[in-house]
Formats: structure tokens, sequence, C-alpha cells
């Protein structure tokens, strides 16, 4: 029971795995975690406000400028709460702007606010993974303390055969357990 109680930010991304974020949300709220989410424009088109907030039980954070609650400044009070903040899939235009330090949206703006572990999980086609500006990107964000639980192979969504395939849910959530 060590995600009992934990905050966790899980930041949703455009990438064809988004549809696994729910198998991940399902497993942190059996372990009784807390579990807010946040898309980028992006995830919208992959995966529906709805289905994320019926299965975290918690309200979905989309936009930085529409504040949920009261005076508190969206960004900075995710990023304070976060006992851990995890990006499902982490889409090579994620990892290219966390590790640029842009603050260009509520997911970006949160991590960089945030001193909580952060954790990513790639997942995208194996020529985009291996890229030596992805493959720097990660190496950046390494740099800074970032963990990563790196995509397996298999078949991707174009068809081809290779890595880049999301990492199970058991390995990503036995990641986070071994982590707090
Ligand atoms: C059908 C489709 C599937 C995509 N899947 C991925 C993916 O698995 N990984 C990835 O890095 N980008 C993928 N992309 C590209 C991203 O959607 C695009 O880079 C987008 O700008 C990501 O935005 P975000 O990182 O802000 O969510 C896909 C695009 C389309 C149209």
């Amino acid at each position: 029971m060590l995600l009992k109680n934990k905050n966790i930010i899980l930041g949703i991304c455009g990438g064809i795995a988004a549809y696994k974020s729910c198998d991940i949300i399902r497993q942190l709220t059996d372990f009784k975690a807390n579990v807010e989410c946040i898309l980028t424009k992006n995830a919208h088109q992959f995966i529906t406000p709805l289905t994320l907030q019926t299965l975290s039980k918690n309200k979905i954070h989309e936009n930085m400028f529409k504040h949920i609650d009261k005076w508190e400044i969206n960004h900075i009070s995710l990023a304070q709460k976060a006992d851990l903040v995890i990006v499902i899939p982490a889409t090579a235009d994620i990892i290219a702007r966390f590790a640029c330090g842009r603050a260009n949206d509520l997911l970006t703006c949160t991590v960089l606010a945030s001193k909580a572990n952060i954790v990513i999980c790639p997942a995208m086609n194996t020529n985009m993974f291996n890229h030596k500006a992805t493959q720097n990107n990660i190496k950046i964000l390494k740099s800074y303390g970032y963990k990563f639980v790196m995509p397996e192979n298999g078949e991707l969504a174009c068809g081809n055969y290779g890595n880049g395939i999301l990492a199970s849910i058991e390995t990503i959530v036995s990641f986070l357990i071994n982590l707090v």
C-alpha cells in the first residue's frame, strides 16, 4: 500500500497510447492513490476528459488560465501537492519541451514548478524515439534527475515492428511503487 494517499499528477499527451492511461488510473486508484490528470491540448484528440474524470474521480486539468478553485494558481498548486508526476504517454514533443525548459502549457509549467519525482514514459514510432534529437533530450532530462520507464519492442500503431511501445502497465506501476 505504498501508493496509498499519494497525490499523483498524471500528464497525458497526444500519442496513440493515451488510451492506456485509463488502465494506469485504475491500478493507481486500486492502490488508493489520488490521481489528478493534466491533458495537453493534443491529448484531446486521443482520449476524452469525461473518461479520465470518471475513472480518477477528480476534475481534469486542461487549461492554465481557467481557475478551478478560488484564487489558486493551477500549475503551482498542482506542482506543490504532487508526491509524484508521471507522464503517460510521453510524446517526442513533450520530451523536447521538457528538455528545453518550456513552460507553454499547464503540463510543462507544472513539471517545471514541481520538486516531486518526475517519471516519463515515452511511446512513439521507433525512428522518432531513436532520433538523436529525442535521445539527446532524454539525456538532458536524465541529467536533471527525471526518471524514465523506457518503451518496449513490439508492433507499433503504424504497423512497423520496433522499439517505441509504451512500457507495460505492470512495469510502470512497479517502478512507481519502488520509487515512493
Ligand atoms: C494518429 C497519431 C498518432 C500519434 N502518435 C504519437 C505517438 O505515439 N508518439 C508521439 O510522440 N507522437 C505521436 N503523434 C504526434 C503528436 O500527436 C504530435 O507530436 C503532437 O504535437 C503532440 O502534442 P503534445 O506532446 O503536446 O501532446 C501522433 C499523431 C497522430 C496524428
